[in-house]
């Protein structure tokens, strides 16, 4: 005897067209809320290669262990937000005393604007 099947996928030809409408949406969703790359890793993927943050060492730049700490002394006019927002995208501002102006230049045009605070955000915890 044949019985016709009451799977609602296999009865409904819409089904099909349907589910795969409602992953794509699903997947665009995820991709949409995933969270963008913390500061932590910006900073290991284009600052690591010249700066320690533990230490004293010397790799090209200066270690940025203590940069938060440091940070709010060195121009007197600036905090340490501002300080170390204007080393990313204006390094040749300032240029630490025993160091060559090496950073590059590119970083506010390279960095988007959300990028670039989680950089800051993440250098702001190196006390
Ligand atoms: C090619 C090597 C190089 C790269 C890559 C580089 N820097 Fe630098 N950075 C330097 C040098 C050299 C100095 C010291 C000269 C100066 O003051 O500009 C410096 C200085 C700094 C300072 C000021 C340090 C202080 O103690 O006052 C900060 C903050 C800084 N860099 C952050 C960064 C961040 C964040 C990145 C990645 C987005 C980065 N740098 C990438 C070489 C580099």
């Amino acid at each position: 005897m044949y019985v016709r099947s009451n799977n609602p996928q296999i009865s409904n030809p819409l089904a099909p067209p349907l589910i795969t409408l409602l992953a794509l949406v699903t997947l665009l969703l995820v991709s949409a809320c995933a969270p963008s790359p913390t500061g932590q890793t910006l900073f290991l993927q284009t600052c690591s290669s010249c700066h320690a943050t533990s230490g004293d060492t010397v790799i090209v730049g200066p270690s940025l262990a203590d940069i938060a700490t440091r940070a709010d002394t060195v121009v007197a006019s600036m905090d340490a937000r501002e300080y170390i927002l204007q080393s990313i995208t204006d390094p040749s501002a300032y240029i630490m005393p025993g160091f060559k102006d090496l950073m590059p230049k590119s970083f506010d045009t390279y960095f988007g604007g959300q990028e670039l605070q989680e950089l800051v955000e993440y250098l702001l915890t190196l006390k």
